[in-house]
């Protein structure tokens, strides 16, 4: 039994009951909703989401953990049982100073990494309030420290895990081995008649904090992610003579808007010079822009413009109309989304048939010498 001491209580007060109770389920969630998006694949377009889900609810937990530490250094809490053995008195208080550490530690290495990674993605707190990036962001992201932070956020994780049941142990040893009042001390006292209003006072401004964002994030017209697009390739590939016949275009511009959250405002525009048109088969490479190939005089552009993009499970499918010398016709292709070289770069490719497009109908009119299928490929940085 924990002994009454005029200087101690017995129990901890409600305010810090329903926090900690409140940190250990964020905590707990965070851990398993982190390794769980560690799990999935970089292109899988769930991470994308779930990743913004766990830095909104990491930085909540930031910042309750800042209130619970300040309350924590003004408060005595309840004493440890005095007949309990000093080395679980020093266990105890080791276990404590390092839960509140990687509890520290946890969503200040994950701020950091997200502000020294490459990507630069911003964080938007519940599709609602923008969080900046950690102070000296710049400076993290030149010297390249997002993996040193991945790695820090990685390794306190399983320290924290292995601490958390650690001290659900040692909570439920004193609740059932010794019986005594260490459980008890943290437990809500719901014969307490001030417990109750506390809690649904604190239920009651979540609910509402959760509302007012809600409302933030419904009205937000603007897209989550914007992206434009850096670098873009635009390739097309068919058989000549029983050759493979890989070419581009050298003048290309790919206008791309993202928000996984709302894809009916996502759109990918994509616009080519038919001038521009290029291929290392040189017998082929100097009549395919003339008049009855690409004709670049009458059509000096090709286009693609998107009319929905959806998700699919490997990554998204977009849906829209091809236009090349002025004929429209609706394609549909796969396009992915990866990683390469830190950096996020979109790519698909599919399939048109070069006699829905009227090209090269007068000098190649069947498949003899040009196969009628064409594989158009695309790529871009994000
Ligand atoms: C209480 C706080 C937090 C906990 C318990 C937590 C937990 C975790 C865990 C367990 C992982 C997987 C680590 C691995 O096995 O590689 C992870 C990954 C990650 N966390 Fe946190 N986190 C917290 C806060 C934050 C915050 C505040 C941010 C950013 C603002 C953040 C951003 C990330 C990111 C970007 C990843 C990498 C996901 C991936 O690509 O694998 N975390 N977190």
């Amino acid at each position: 039994m924990n002994q009454p001491n005029k200087h101690r209580p017995i129990r901890y007060n409600d305010a810090a009951v329903i926090l900690h109770w409140l940190i250990a389920l964020l905590l707990i969630g965070m851990l398993m909703l982190g390794k769980y998006t560690h799990i999935l694949e970089d292109d899988d377009p769930q991470k994308f989401v779930l990743v913004q889900w766990h830095k909104s609810f990491g930085i909540i937990a930031l910042l309750l953990i800042i209130i619970r530490l300040l309350w924590r250094m003004s408060y005595t809490p309840p004493a440890h049982p005095a007949d309990a053995p000093k080395w679980e008195k020093f266990a105890a208080k080791g276990t404590h100073i390092l839960l509140y550490s990687l509890m520290l530690i946890m969503p200040l290495s994950g701020w950091l990494l997200v502000s020294a990674s490459p990507l630069n993605i911003d964080t938007i707190l519940f599709n609602a309030i923008k969080w900046p990036h950690a102070p000296g962001a710049q400076l993290l992201q030149e010297k390249e420290l997002g993996h040193l932070f991945h790695n820090i956020h990685a390794y306190a994780s399983g320290a924290l895990i292995l601490l958390v049941v650690m001290h659900v142990g040692a909570a439920l040893k004193h609740h059932i081995i010794n019986k005594d009042d260490v459980l008890r001390c943290m437990t809500p006292d719901w014969q307490s008649r001030s417990f109750k209003p506390k809690l649904v006072a604190a239920l009651t401004a979540i609910a509402l904090a959760a509302g007012g964002l809600a409302l933030i994030a419904g009205s937000k017209k603007a897209p989550a992610v914007v992206v434009t697009a850096n670098n873009s390739h635009i390739g097309f590939n068919t058989v000549v003579a029983g050759e493979a016949t890989p070419g581009q275009f050298n003048e290309s511009t790919i206008n791309f808007t993202l928000d996984d959250n709302d894809l009916a405002a996502s759109s990918l525009n994509a616009t080519v010079k038919t001038a521009s048109v290029f291929t290392e088969n040189y017998q082929v490479n100097g009549s395919l822009p003339a008049a009855d190939w690409l004709d670049d005089e009458q059509h000096p552009e090709a286009s693609f413009t998107s009319k929905s993009i959806s998700k699919d499970a490997d990554g998204y499918r977009v849906d829209g109309t091809m236009t090349i010398k002025g004929i429209s016709n609706s394609v549909e292709f796969p396009m992915t989304i990866n990683e390469q070289d830190g950096k996020r770069v979109a790519s698909g490719q599919f399939i048109i048939n070069r006699f829905d497009y009227k090209l090269g109908v007068s000098e190649q009119p069947d498949e003899e010498y040009v196969d009628a299928d064409i594989t158009i490929d695309f790529s871009f940085e994000l």
